[in-house]
């Protein structure tokens, strides 16, 4: 096995991506190519478990794909793949469920936050983490960067792997979750006590990667912020906080810097230079991203490598869950 870190994420090909997950997580993505080969999965197999679209969810997983590569995954540095193209990941998914309890999937709160928007609760949801786990597990992944929100999953995986190895010998390493040191959780502009969101949260709150620029702006120009007049992060004063932390991350610079760059200004100006801040970050993922798109033919070609690879580096830990659980295979 080799000793590089192996670095695996997933995202969802659900609604358009919104700043919380390119803050959050593509981001963490594209910056871990220098730490070791990322393998990062769009997540189909996940979106299913709540009523969808059809055609949309086949259109957004192009769609999020090409995000990917034109937010600077590399196809000679990472692995961008979809998740119903490795079978390896539903059949890791039956074999983890028999050692994942009832009680820690019924714990789990995003399915309890989700379980409550949905009008039919399919068990695909509840047994959501157990594939989420597989994704991760089979890959003998050592870190797996993610937003605040995933931090229970990966708690889980480490649990489920740990009792695999206990009960049929040590076959998977133990993840490790990792989260940007600022925005880990994006809030939502209009009501900053709960995270952006295109699911739970607000249209004007919820600033999408392609949103065209006067939008960007538009959004955020008229995002909630409280009725003081300090740009300082504090628990009472969530609008604030979540812009200055969106500052610091499209301008790559502390948010104590932020701070005292805004000490005395008023919130109009501080949201407007927000404004331009996201505009200016966002534009170029935006042009590489309408490239992409033009050429289907290269992004299916990409997304068909990704499968390929991602197949030969999950088979060989599938087949020792297979042979550890007495399952016999032809
Ligand atoms: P998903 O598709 O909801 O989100 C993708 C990534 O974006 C992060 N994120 C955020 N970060 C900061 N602020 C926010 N408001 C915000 N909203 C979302 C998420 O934490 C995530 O990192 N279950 C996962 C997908 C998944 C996965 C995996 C992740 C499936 N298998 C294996 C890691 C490893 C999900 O629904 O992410």
């Amino acid at each position: 096995m080799s000793t590089t870190i192996r670095i695996f994420s997933g995202i969802q090909p659900t609604g358009v991506k919104h700043l919380g997950n390119y803050i959050g997580a593509i981001r963490q993505y594209v910056a871990s190519q220098d730490d070791g080969h990322p393998f990062i999965c769009i997540v189909d197999l996940h979106s299913i478990t709540v009523a969808h679209d059809p055609a949309e969810l086949r259109e957004s997983t192009l769609s999020v794909a090409a995000l990917l590569f034109a937010a600077g995954l590399d196809p000679e540095r990472s692995t961008v793949f979809v998740q119903s193209h490795v079978s390896a990941h539903p059949e890791a998914a039956w074999l983890l469920g028999s050692v994942t309890s009832f009680g820690e999937l019924r714990r789990m709160t995003q399915f309890k936050e989700k379980a409550d928007q949905q009008e039919f609760v399919s068990a695909g949801l509840f047994t959501y983490p157990v594939l989420q786990a597989a994704d991760i597990l089979l890959y003998q992944t050592d870190v797996v960067p993610i937003g605040e929100d995933q931090r229970q999953h990966v708690e889980l995986t480490r649990d489920v792997a740990e009792r695999f190895n206990a009960r049929y010998g040590e076959t998977f390493r133990l993840p490790r979750a990792v989260f940007p040191e600022v925005g880990a959780r994006i809030m939502d502009l209009q009501e900053p006590e709960r995270k952006m969101s295109t699911t739970g949260g607000t249209a004007q709150g919820t600033l999408l990667v392609l949103d065209p620029p006067e939008a960007i702006r538009k959004k955020l120009r008229s995002a909630v912020t409280d009725s003081g007049r300090d740009i300082v992060r504090s628990p009472d004063k969530a609008g604030i906080t979540n812009l200055i932390e969106i500052m610091s991350v499209a301008t790559d610079k502390e948010p104590e810097a932020i701070e005292s760059r805004y000490d005395g200004e008023g919130y109009g100006t501080f949201k407007q230079e927000v404004g331009e801040a996201v505009v200016s970050l966002l534009e170029p993922v935006q042009r590489r991203y309408e490239e992409l798109r033009s050429d289907e033919a290269e992004l299916r070609r990409l997304i068909a490598l990704g499968a390929e690879n991602a197949r030969a580096a999950s088979a060989p830990t599938l087949e020792a869950m297979y042979e550890r659980m007495g399952v016999a295979k032809p």
